[in-house]
This record gives C-alpha cells, sequence and structure tokens, in this order.
C-alpha cells in the first residue's frame, strides 16, 4: 500500500476547492495538494510532448527527479508536481508541435 508522508497528506484541505486553468479549461483540486496531482485526478495525464517525438509525456515519479511533469507556468516550464496548487494558476502543457 502507498502512503503519503503523513505531514504532506496533511497539508491537503479536501473540504476547500481551489480553481485553475489548463489549457484554457477550468477545473479544480483541493488546497494544498500540487498541481500534478489535480491535474491527474481531473484525468489530464497528457502534460507535456516528449521534444524528440511529440509523443505524449506525464508525471510519473511525483517527487521532482524525473521531469515528465513539466508544464508551463507565468512563461516559465515547471514541474507541476512541485508546485502547490494556488486559486487562479493559468497552467498551460507543454507542446513541441509545428508551432512550438
Ligand atoms: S513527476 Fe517526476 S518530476 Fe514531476
Amino acid at each position: 500500500m502507498i502512503r503519503l508522508a503523513p505531514d504532506q497528506s496533511a497539508q491537503i484541505r479536501r473540504t476547500e476547492k481551489v480553481e485553475f486553468t489548463f489549457d484554457g479549461t477550468a477545473i479544480w483540486g483541493h488546497a494544498g495538494e500540487s498541481l500534478a496531482a489535480a491535474l491527474i485526478r481531473s484525468g489530464r495525464l497528457h502534460l507535456r510532448d516528449a521534444p524528440e517525438d511529440a509523443d505524449p509525456r506525464g508525471a510519473f515519479c511525483l517527487m521532482g527527479l524525473c521531469q515528465e511533469c513539466l508544464v508551463v507556468l507565468e512563461g516559465q516550464t515547471v514541474e507541476s508536481c512541485r508546485i502547490e496548487l494556488q486559486p487562479g494558476l493559468d497552467v498551460t502543457s507543454l507542446r513541441y508541435g509545428a508551432d512550438g
């Protein structure tokens, strides 16, 4: 069984919803959880494209090691598993397509 460290899980306030946008769509998560956790729970698993072949990539380690969860936040590429969810975040997926 996988368990969160007690001090980490205790910070998630499940009665408090936090709204943010991902690729222009409004979604919500729980206060205190990571951006990656909120995205996964909402069904957004494709967070970025692989730069080599544009294959879909998404969160893997959830502890800041693999960089599979990269997204764009306020013009910066960040690891979504290391970002605490905040109201009003405007997040976009990281794409390397024809226009990226
Ligand atoms: S999921 Fe591995 S760095 Fe975020």
